[in-house]
């Protein structure tokens, strides 16, 4: 068993009987989903998942998950996800994939958000190894390309297939953006009120616990 698999499984300690449960995406993520699935099947827990993407959605289904979609929720028990990065405090970066909306959205509905990584993932400050990405309406991002080239140096994510923009979700664009600012407090608080940004991949103040795998062993945050 790898680190990501070791800690997807650590994380099934928090799931009983009857929970509506978030699932993250990404190959972390995956682990977990696999594993909630066998382990709801065998010991019939009647857990139901709610997706925070359509990969994680389509995943899923597959193993076998019942899924409640979002609009059907007004909070949810759990949310298990991975994350880009990880500061001692619990400030995550995340948002390689496209849907940074329905990710916040689930880790504010949830009474409890625990985020799943190996250690590479643990970094000094948010930006540290990758770029900060904000999901902006298509009709302002320009405009807050220009607001932001004020703090920092980016541009619009292009596509997989490298032919256009790469748009997620919901119908948006996502501007990745490198800044000087350490503080994520600070670059919360700017992201959070530039228009035209819906959502961006800083998590402040939001996961309550973290399991971090190295080498076969797991520890555990918990912010206070
Ligand atoms: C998805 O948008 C991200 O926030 C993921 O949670 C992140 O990329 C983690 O991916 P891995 O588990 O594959 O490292």
């Amino acid at each position: 068993m790898n680190d990501k698999e070791l800690v997807a499984h650590q994380a099934l300690q928090y799931v009983s009987e009857n929970m509506i449960v978030g699932l993250g995406t990404g190959s972390t993520a995956n682990f977990f989903i696999d594993a909630l699935a066998k382990r709801n099947k065998e010991e019939k827990l009647n857990v139901r998942a709610v997706s925070s993407s359509v990969v994680s959605m389509i995943k899923a289904k597959e193993a076998g998950l019942p899924l409640l979609s979002i609009d059907q929720i007004k909070e949810i028990d759990l949310y298990i996800d991975g994350a880009d990065e990880i500061t001692p405090d619990l400030t995550l970066l995340k948002g390689r994939g496209y849907d940074l909306v329905r990710e916040k959205l689930l880790a504010r509905a949830a009474r409890k958000f625990i985020v799943i990584a190996d250690e590479s993932k643990i970094v000094k400050n948010i930006g540290d190894n990758f770029p900060v990405p904000s999901e902006v309406h298509p009709f302002a991002w320009e405009l807050v390309k220009n607001v932001l080239m004020k703090k920092g140096t980016g541009d619009i994510r292009i596509n997989a297939a490298k032919d256009g923009y790469a748009i997620t979700s919901c119908g948006n664009f996502v501007l990745d953006f490198n800044f000087a600012e350490k503080s994520s407090e600070n670059l919360n608080n700017l992201l959070s009120l530039t228009p035209g940004i819906v959502e961006h991949g800083i998590f402040y103040n939001l996961a309550h616990g973290a399991l971090i795998s190295h080498n076969g062993n797991v520890r555990e945050i918990w912010r206070s």
